[in-house]
């Protein structure tokens, strides 16, 4: 039999969501692709007239809207409506780490993916296709599963897992040319009719089918391993800092072995992202459910070599200005958690922060994409303080030239491009001296900033 899919719904209009279904409708025309999210301002926001209001920010995503949006592509709060038309329904909800209970701290907390399971059960007359698109952990298939099989009226559902494996600021060139897809699933006729979808702009090589627990367990373990590189040059580059090294140099060296590969080798402030440290401890609270504390232990290793990355680039920066920061202007440029995006979730500019502030430090932040109510709402989130003493302390500014001016010392935390064509000779002249640069980037050239006069600092040298 052959399920031909005209009507998709996706549960979820965020990072992962939002994108994914755009790629889908521009390239899929006679699939009409519905949105759907319970939070109505973001749903606003995607139907807002001004494409610069976007809820996301992604290179690319604005065209493909403005050329889908109300043709094939549609964003909308209702719910029920939309899952009960369509044939394929996408589960993009987030899955955050619990913060309470059994496995806080560590487990991923799956209520949401629940109550979409539940609400599918609840709406459907007929049967569907459910995909998981969100991370969760290896066996959710299973609970959604049982859900599903509960429904009254005795309808087919099929469960396919297909993690998405975009990462973000380059999402959609991610999307149209993907490394793989992978399809997860028991029902060939499912997985079947999910592959048709892909094959209108993915190579067939590159798909990719397994069954339902190795597809779940996939989209963890590479996170995991993106990470674990991440953190492994991250590990060296503190001891290229004692011996001489170069962090850049050992990279390029070991990345030109075709087993060790180039990418991902960049020394960094630490990462950041939805996914990395969640899937991690998502991957280490698994394996404590069963016992197998070596496995746990050394993933966890990943998490506390990126804690120690942000912390000793904090530490550095009140060492280097004389073991006080006490009342110092710092500026900070750039919060998102790499460049490109506007998300800052996990970013390590606001652990970087939170210490500084701890400091009593003066922080001066310009990013270019994250508003300063974010950027507020990141720093109050972590409860350290209360929120008049974040602002009695942070400030956001328009400009990185107004965030530096009479600052001690300027701290790079985000690799925008933009920060290489500052005008920092301007950016040094105002500044008080010494002039201190501590570049968590490795953005700019050690050479260029000394001889302007900056007392430069970057990770790795
Ligand atoms: C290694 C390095 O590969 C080489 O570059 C360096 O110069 C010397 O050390 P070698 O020890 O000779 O070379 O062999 P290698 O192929 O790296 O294997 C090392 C061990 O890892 C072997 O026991 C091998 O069986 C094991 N291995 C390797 C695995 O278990 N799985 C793998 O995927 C690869
Ligand atoms: C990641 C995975 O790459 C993607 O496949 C998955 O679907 C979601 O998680 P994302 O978190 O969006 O994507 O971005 P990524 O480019 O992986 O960067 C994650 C963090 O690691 C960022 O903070 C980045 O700055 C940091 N990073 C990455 C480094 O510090 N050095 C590197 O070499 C690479
Ligand atoms: P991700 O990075 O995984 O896409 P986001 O937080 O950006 O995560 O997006 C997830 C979206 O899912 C949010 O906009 C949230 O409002 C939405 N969501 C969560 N639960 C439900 C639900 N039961 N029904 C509809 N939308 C939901």
């Amino acid at each position: 039999m052959k399920l031909n899919i005209k009507k998709i719904c996706c549960i979820g209009a965020g990072y992962v969501g939002g994108p994914t279904m755009a790629v889908i409708a521009d390239k899929c025309p006679e699939i009409q692709v519905t949105l759907v999210d319970l939070n109505a301002e973001r749903i606003a926001a995607w139907n807002s007239a001004d494409l610069g209001e976007l809820p996301i920010y992604e290179p690319g995503l604005s065209e493909i809207i403005e050329r889908t949006r109300h043709k094939n592509l549609f964003f909308s709060t209702q719910v029920d409506k939309a899952i009960e038309e369509a044939e394929m329904i996408f589960i993009s909800v987030n899955t955050p780490t619990k913060n309470y209970g059994v496995g806080k701290g560590m487990a991923a907390d799956l209520k949401y993916i629940e109550l979409c399971a539940r609400q599918i059960a609840r709406v459907s007359k007929s049967g569907k296709i459910v995909v998981e698109k969100s991370t969760i952990p290896v066996r959710t298939a299973a609970t959604i599963k049982s859900i599903l099989e509960d429904a009254e009226g005795g309808l087919e559902f099929h469960v396919l897992s297909n993690p998405e494996f975009l990462a973000e600021g380059s999402a959609i060139s991610d999307l149209i040319d993907p490394d793989r897809i992978l399809i997860g699933g028991e029902s060939d006729e499912a997985i079947q009719a999910l592959k048709d979808i892909y094959q209108r702009w993915v190579n067939p090589d590159k798909i990719l089918t397994t069954n339902l627990w190795s597809s779940e367990l996939s989209k963890l373990t590479a996170n995991a391993f993106l990470a674990q590189r991440v953190s492994s040059i991250n590990a060296i580059s503190e001891l290229c800092e004692k011996t001489g090294a170069n962090v850049d140099e050992v990279a390029t060296a070991i990345g030109m072995d075709s087993r060790i590969g180039s990418k991902f080798l960049k020394a960094s402030v630490g990462f950041g992202g939805s996914c990395f440290q969640k899937d991690i401890l998502n991957l280490v609270y698994i394996a404590r459910t069963y016992n197998l504390t070596e496995v746990a232990d050394y993933w966890e290793q990943v998490i506390l070599m990126n804690d120690h990355q942000k912390s000793r680039f904090a530490n550095h920066i009140v060492n280097t200005l004389f073991n006080t920061v006490n009342g110092k202007r710092i500026a900070m440029l750039g919060w998102a958690f790499k460049k490109d995006t506007n998300d800052t979730r996990e970013s390590a500019a606001i652990y970087v922060a939170d210490h500084l502030l701890t400091e009593m430090a003066q922080l001066a932040v310009y990013d270019p994409k994250v508003s300063a109510s974010k950027i507020y709402q990141d720093i109050d989130a972590i409860s350290t303080r209360s929120s008049e003493e974040n602002r009695d302390l942070l400030s956001v500014h328009l400009n990185p030239y107004e965030a530096c001016r009479g600052a001690h010392a300027v701290a790079i935390l985000t690799e925008w491009d933009e920060f290489k064509e500052i005008d920092w000779q301007t950016i040094k002249d105002n500044m008080l001296n010494p002039a201190f640069l501590f570049d968590g980037r490795r953005l700019l050239d050690r050479k260029e900033m000394e001889n302007l006069g900056f007392k430069y600092y970057t990770l790795g040298e």
